[in-house]
């Protein structure tokens, strides 16, 4: 699907916690086709190069966002009030693949790395869902609602203080499941304990990464993901042969 550029009008935009931000834009145009684990490059003010967002939910006319305040660039965004307009490069990158013979399936996400996974269990309600979510609080969580447990089978939230759910991270409860395939999104440290699972237990696994990025359209080699290919190890763009990797070609 060629990406489009298109024009959003922030609808709302609610925050929870210090800094995450859940903003839901309309669009004047009917939104084409975005798949699980796609991006928009979002223009924000002040600045020249965009800014990667994962598409957390979406519909024909509507487009859900969850962004935390890191830095300048999404602080200028999140400052945006209902009404503000702004253009969006999107669906890019290639998004998480669904096997057709699997469907007993894991996501597993931290923090804003949940947001990629909701539209793998939204868009495919045929699979056998569990969700292992980790966020720093109850605040954080709150974002997200019962968006997940509206379409998984079964929900494990996670905090990393215990007001909320298990007190600990989600990857302590990666041993209580046996999925076909485990889809990841989230730190480097669950990355690798997520590659590690999937080895072991011969688990098909999916990551998405979030590099730095430039372009967003495979151009300037900044988002360069280090990856193990037929033997061999290659640079590959995030952004356009990526985000998604299969876990076990990810060096980390
Ligand atoms: C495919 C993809 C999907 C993403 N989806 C989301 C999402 O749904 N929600 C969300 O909040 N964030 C997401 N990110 C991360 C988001 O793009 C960065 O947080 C944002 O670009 C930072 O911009 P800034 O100007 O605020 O920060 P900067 O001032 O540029 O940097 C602030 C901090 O953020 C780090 N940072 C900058 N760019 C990235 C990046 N691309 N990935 C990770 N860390 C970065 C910097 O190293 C620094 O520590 C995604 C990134 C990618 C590549
Ligand atoms: S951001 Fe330019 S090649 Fe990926």
């Amino acid at each position: 699907m060629k990406p489009i550029k298109a024009q959003l009008k922030i609808i709302s935009n609610e925050r929870f916690g210090n800094n995450l931000h859940r903003i839901t834009c309309e669009s004047a145009e009917k939104l084409p086709h975005i798949a699980a684990g796609q991006f928009a490059h979002i223009k924000v003010p002040n600045k020249q190069l965009r800014r990667p967002i994962c598409v957390y939910r979406n519909t024909d006319k509507t487009i859900t966002f969850m962004i935390a305040d890191v830095g300048e660039g999404t602080a200028a965004f999140t400052a945006f009030g209902a009404g503000a307009e702004f253009d969006a490069l999107l669906p890019l990158g290639n998004g998480f693949p669904i096997l057709p013979d699997k469907t007993n399936i894991a996501l597993l996400g931290g923090g804003t790395g949940c947001a990629p996974l909701l539209k793998i269990a939204r868009d495919n309600p045929s699979l056998n869902v569990t969700a292992l979510l980790g966020f720093p609080n109850a605040d954080m969580r709150r974002a997200y609602g019962d968006d997940f447990d509206t379409v998984c089978k079964q929900v494990c939230y996670c905090t990393d203080d215990g007001s909320y759910g298990y007190r600990g991270y989600p990857t302590e409860l990666l041993t209580e499941i046996a999925p076909e395939v485990l889809y990841v999104c989230g730190a480097t440290g669950m990355m690798k304990t997520a590659k590690e699972y999937c080895r072991k237990l011969g688990v098909i696994g999916f990551a998405s990464m979030e590099q730095r990025m430039g372009c967003g359209v495979g151009a300037c080699l900044v988002c360069s993901v280090r990856i193990m290919r037929d033997g061999k190890e290659k640079l590959l763009r995030a952004c356009a042969d990526g985000p998604v990797f299969p876990i076990e070609e990810i060096i980390i």
